[in-house]
């Protein structure tokens, strides 16, 4: 009987054993049912393989018990340390990238972050920038048009307009955003984005724009970059200069448009020009972005490529 119990190797068969054993009809039952008609020492001897027995089906079923849990772990166990399939998560953009770098930089500076609609008002986008209507400034930007004469922001600017109309002077606060123009070539896109900054209050220079200028590319690009200035002309700035700067191999590249803000531009946004002055920048943030990353072509930022970001890095 216990070599049987012994060599049961599953817990059904153990089961049935236990049932031919002890159950209604199980062979110690049977013995048991004597018991009453046997002598002293005839009862402690069935007492005593009463008790064993039953340990023995106890010993086993737990025996065979974890041996099927051992059996389980071992086929459903994982191996973490195998390689897997890498899962193709998505990542920022880089013009995403390239702005949060930006706009960390300008906060640190000081500057709030300001965005702004991009179908613009007319007042936004060129007449409260001194630019009304008949100018001939407003060719400089090829625009898209609205029948009802609003317009696809063309610059950021329109958001210096309505930062300074609502906050006043002093001011420091940056925009970011779209911004469209009929053009269309490798560093052209019909929408574009450009960074606009903007430093209102009491003695604000024009050596305060470069440091500005120097200070920010520097730390974007996390190396000295030197700055030129050259005249240009702006309608809502005076005087107006576009910057460039020194890039690889003692290269100039044009940059932005800034300069000192215009008497009239401010006068639009109620403030005092004999109280207050302040510089404005703008410049592309595609453009940025590219000379970071060491691109070419502006284009493949728009065509949503999953391969052209993955073979750059991203
Ligand atoms: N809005 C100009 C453009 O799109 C860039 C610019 C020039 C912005 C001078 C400025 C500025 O704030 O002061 O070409």
């Amino acid at each position: 009987m216990k070599d049987d119990i012994q060599k049961v190797d599953s817990l059904e068969k153990l089961q049935e054993l236990y049932t031919a054993t002890f159950g209604k009809n199980g062979t110690m039952t049977a013995k048991l049912k004597t018991m009453a008609t046997l002598s002293n020492e005839e009862r402690a001897v069935l007492n005593n393989e009463n008790t064993e027995l039953r340990q023995l089906f106890k010993q086993k079923q737990t025996e065979l018990e974890n041996a099927a849990l051992n059996a389980k772990l071992a086929t459903e166990a994982v191996d973490v340390t195998l390689d897997v399939e890498p899962e193709n998560k998505g990542t920022l953009h880089p013009l995403t990238w390239a702005l949060k770098e930006i706009a960390a930089i300008l906060e640190s500076f000081g500057y709030t972050l300001w965005t702004g609609p991009e179908v613009e008002d007319d007042w936004h986008n060129f007449t409260a920038l001194n630019t009304p209507e008949y100018h001939p400034a407003r060719d400089m930007q090829d625009s898209f048009f609205f029948e009802n004469g609003n317009v696809m922001r063309t610059q950021t600017s329109s958001i210096q307009i309505r930062a300074m109309e609502k906050l006043g002077a002093p001011i420091k606060m940056f925009g970011i955003g779209s911004t469209y123009r009929k053009e269309m070539d490798a560093t052209h896109s019909p929408m574009f984005h450009q960074i606009e900054g903007l430093y209102v209050d009491k003695n604000v220079t024009m050596s305060d724009l470069i440091g500005t200028l120097r200070a920010l590319l520097s730390k974007f690009f996390e190396k000295e970059i030197e700055i030129r200035i050259r005249p240009s002309y702006f309608p809502f700035t005076e005087p107006s200069v576009e910057f460039d700067m020194k890039w690889e191999g003692g290269k100039w590249l044009e940059m932005g448009g800034a300069g000192m803000v215009h008497p009239n531009v401010l006068r639009n946004c109620k403030i005092d020009p004999e109280k207050y002055q302040g510089f404005a920048f703008g410049f592309g943030w595609d453009r940025l972005a590219m000379l970071k990353y060491g691109l070419t072509d502006l284009r493949p930022f728009y065509d949503g490529d999953v391969r052209w970001l993955k073979n750059n890095g991203f």
